[in-house]
């Protein structure tokens, strides 16, 4: 099977996470754009989405699913989103796609994360895909001189700006075996709008798509 057919089967499987008639947090990517066309395609009726992502509402809504406002909804059942890498106990890398922050807000309003991923994201370590970070431009050179003093290299991702008009540090060369200190510590950082490290937001179920079929990891 090909890397899209497997992201497509997890597209499908994260149905049987969606309850009729609730509202749901959709996440940003190319396995969630799966899901998404399984969606509609399925007729499930909703309530309605929130979006993690401009891209995200623009397929939302050209399949005619009603995306609402994240101040609309006090929690939402569940959040169905990609990673770019997930570790043994659920905690992600995320942000391949420039669309970290709003994931993470969306995220916060779920009381489950159910990752869709193929089997190629499936890591021991967190770190060797590059980390992304959303930073308030005038801090972007102080934030990679910290990244470095962790041994981390970090460059400007080129001619990218995320939905709220910042740019993406990604960072190289961290080894991140303990994603909530290092999250909690990265946060704290003056002009870090978002790390791309979902610890404290991190996956409750991962559909993993394998050519064997779908697994499902509980964490
Ligand atoms: C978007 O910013 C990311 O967090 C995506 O969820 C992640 O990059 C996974 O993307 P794909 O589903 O396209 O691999």
């Amino acid at each position: 099977m090909t890397q899209d057919e497997l992201k497509a089967a997890v597209g499908q499987a994260a149905l049987t996470y969606v309850k009729p008639g609730t509202v749901i947090g959709v996440g940003t990517g190319s396995t969630v754009n799966h899901f998404i066309d399984a969606l509609a395609a399925s007729r499930l009726p909703l309530a309605g989405a929130v979006s993690s992502s401009d891209a995200t509402t623009a397929r939302l809504s050209a399949h005619g699913i009603a995306v609402l406002e994240p101040a609309a909804v006090d929690r939402l059942a569940v959040y169905i989103d990609g990673a770019d890498e997930i570790d043994g106990t659920g905690c992600m890398i995320k942000g391949g796609g420039a669309a970290l922050t709003r994931e993470k807000i969306v995220a916060d309003l779920a009381e489950q994360f159910i990752c869709i991923a193929d089997e190629s994201k499936r890591v021991d370590v967190l770190g060797r895909y590059p980390l992304p970070v959303e930073v308030i431009a005038m801090s972007a050179v102080q934030v990679a001189r910290r990244f470095a003093a962790l041994g981390g290299d970090a460059h400007l991702r080129s001619g990218v700006l995320t939905d709220n008009g910042n740019p993406v540090l990604d960072v190289r060369g961290l080894r991140i075996a303990d994603p909530l200190a290092m999250e909690s510590e990265i946060n704290q950082w003056p002009g870090v709008v978002t790390v791309g490290i979902f610890a404290r937001h991190k996956a409750s179920v991962c559909l993993l798509g394998t050519p064997l079929g779908v697994q499902t990891l509980v964490f």
